[in-house]
């Protein structure tokens, strides 16, 4: 016996091992994949702004530093995401049919499972890199259980307190990991979240129908017409003030104020949902340079 198996065993075993690698580099692709396509939508407006946001802030102590800042913001990223889409599987079927959820890609029983793995994972993480940040991954738990769970997104108000709430935990997090919380860092902390609270419409006018359909209630649905003139008033009036209050100089004012003209006047003017999207877009690059003007009051790059 033990003389003719050897030969037999030997491969087979190899074969087996060489199977076992490449089904596990299949299941990391496809389960990386499922977290990419979680997270897709809010790259643009979650983790680029909020780490340029931090970067700006408090200037970045070492790579390593910005690192873990990466990945603290897309863990909880991807955390917020889960939630969000676990509860919002209904309108996702008519706006974002590829996600996840309504694509079939995760069921309805590993929902649940992921949703709350994640929340260990954010947890894990923070205490990993410093227990004082598990606060901050608590308050951003609790925003989106009240966002999420217990309805508090369903209104327009309750819609924007979340968000604002969100944004602040998220940069207070990612600023606390590059740098330091000083008084620069704190004010454009409590300034971004302010911001964040009149601002966070601009991203329900693309998604107007599918909203409708499932009763699911919007600034822009609750008033087409306000909410259209109040964005166009609010990047105005930011604009305006962001400059004057970071001080930057005549030319960035300029840049930036026409800009952030040129962004209200898409959303009032141009009212189609693929201009929406359009204009959602360009609302975002406005958003990431609202959140890169603290650096002047770090380095007075921008006095010109
Ligand atoms: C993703 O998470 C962010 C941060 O809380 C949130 O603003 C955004 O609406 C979420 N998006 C989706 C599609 O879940």
């Amino acid at each position: 016996m033990n003389f003719c198996f050897p030969s037999f065993h030997v491969p087979l075993t190899s074969i087996t091992v060489v199977d076992f690698i490449l089904r596990l580099i299949n299941a990391v692709k496809y389960h990386l994949y499922t977290a990419i396509l979680f997270t897709w939508t809010d790259y643009k407006t979650v983790f680029f702004p909020i780490t340029v946001f931090a970067c700006a802030t408090a200037p970045a102590r070492s790579c390593s530093s910005l690192l873990w800042c990466c990945v603290w913001v897309w863990f909880h990223q991807l955390m917020c995401n889960v939630s969000n889409q676990v509860c919002g599987r209904k309108e996702d079927k008519i706006n974002h049919p590829w996600r996840p959820f309504p694509s079939g890609r995760v069921s309805e029983s590993q929902a649940l499972v992921i949703r709350w793995a994640t929340v260990a994972c954010c947890i894990s993480l923070s205490s990993m890199y410093e227990p004082e940040l598990i606060h901050t991954t608590l308050g951003l738990v609790i925003v989106t259980l009240a966002h999420d769970e217990l309805g508090g997104g369903n209104n327009v108000v309750g819609k924007s307190l979340c968000s604002a709430a969100a944004y602040v935990c998220f940069e207070f997090g990612a600023t606390t990991i590059i740098g330091v919380m000083d008084f620069v860092s704190v004010t454009a902390v409590i300034i971004s979240g302010i911001l964040a609270f009149t601002a966070v419409h601009a991203q329900d006018f693309p998604d107007v129908e599918g909203d409708k359909t499932t009763g699911r209630m919007t600034f822009p649905i609750y008033a087409p017409e306000l909410s259209r003139f109040f964005t166009l008033f609010v990047t105005i009036a930011w604009s305006v003030f962001l400059s004057w209050f970071w001080e930057v100089g005549p030319i960035s004012t300029t840049l930036f104020a026409s800009f952030g003209i040129y962004v209200g006047l898409r959303y009032y003017f141009w009212r189609t949902s693929e201009a929406d999207r359009r204009s959602y877009l360009t609302f975002n690059v406005w958003l990431m340079a609202a959140h890169v003007l603290p650096l002047h009051a770090r380095t007075s790059v921008l006095a010109f």
